[in-house]
């Protein structure tokens, strides 16, 4: 079976839900807590075994670019001042992996984007992670791409990462309809036991009423390269965009999907709450950052109890 080693982190988006912070920077280069978006998420693929990342970039990529480049200026600045610690930080994040940046000169959609990645992933199999999302693994747990990685070495089917979502949700993400009511079960790398599903069917943005499902794709997939086959002719459909979800429904008839639900914590930093939410809780897991906010945390939740927050 062939392994994970490449993945395409789309990028491209206009931000517009964190204007005007997005107005000169991508919304990827958003901070929680010390680093941007998207070091989380590709510290992510980087864990799960992927070697090149192929950014899908658009406006401002070369903010991204910079990021994970070497500053010669600022590191010999480090090195002269003894912060040994944050230069072996610096050093690291220039290390982690290759990446190679593409840029999507037309907002197309998410299929697209994917698209765009072609040329560099060739024929092998692949992993996709939105720029805008990020997860929490705790202690015991795997990562969701590490999850759909390990999915893939057994079963050598595309899949994607799932999350049960209210009914007033369901009209905000693509919808997997799965086939089996009991799920099937995978064991991972690190002897975690996880559970998936085959798709049925899958909707871009469905009204609520019009699935029976609240399985919500969430923005990490494992792909074989025949959706760039699929792709190639996809047409706009859902906001005139291209649409991945389109293309992966078309997948299931030809070689079939596999749905993980995920068991990781899940933050869609695009969006002011969940950028938010990530903040407080990746802070709240940083030893350095831990108690002080913990304190102020507890503080503030009982003066909004007691209504005393003004
Ligand atoms: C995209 C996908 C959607 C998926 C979502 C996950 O939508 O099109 O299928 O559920 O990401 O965040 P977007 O959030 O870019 O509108």
């Amino acid at each position: 079976m062939k392994k994970i080693r490449k993945a395409i982190i789309p990028a491209a988006g206009l931000g517009t839900r964190f204007l005007p912070a997005t107005k000169t920077v991508p919304k990827e280069m958003l901070t929680i807590v010390d680093a941007p978006i998207i070091f989380y998420v590709v510290e992510e693929a980087v864990k799960s075994g992927i070697e090149d990342i192929v950014l899908i970039a658009g406006r401002g990529k070369h903010a991204i670019e910079d990021f994970f480049d070497t500053s010669y200026e600022l590191e010999d600045r480090l090195l002269k001042d003894g912060k040994t610690e944050i230069l072996e930080r610096l050093e690291n994040i220039r290390n982690m992996a290759n990446i190679i940046s593409i840029r999507q000169k037309q907002a197309l959609g998410l299929g697209h984007a994917v698209w765009c990645g072609k040329k560099i992933i060739g024929n092998e199999p692949f992993a996709v992670l939105l720029g805008d999302e990020i997860t929490v693994k705790t202690q015991q747990q795997i990562s969701l791409t590490q999850q759909l990685v390990d999915g893939f070495a057994q079963t050598g089917r595309s899949s994607l990462g799932v999350l049960n979502v209210e009914d007033s949700l369901v009209s905000k993400y693509g919808i997997a309809e799965v086939s089996n009511s009991t799920p099937k079960f995978i064991i991972g790398s690190n002897q975690e036991r996880f559970s998936y599903y085959n798709a049925s069917k899958l909707l871009e943005k469905p009204k609520a009423s019009e699935t029976n499902s609240r399985w919500a794709i969430t923005g990490r997939y494992v792909l074989t390269a025949k959706i760039f086959e699929i792709l190639e002719n996809q047409k706009p459909t859902k906001n005139n965009e291209i649409q991945l979800t389109d293309a992966l429904d078309q997948l299931i008839s030809l070689e079939g999907i596999d749905v993980y639900p995920s068991n990781s914590l899940r933050y869609d930093a695009g969006d002011k709450i969940g950028y938010l939410q990530a903040n407080i809780e990746f802070a709240l897991r940083n030893p350095e950052l831990n108690e002080e906010l913990k304190n102020y945390v507890i503080k503030l939740a009982q003066s909004l109890t007691k209504g005393t927050f003004s």
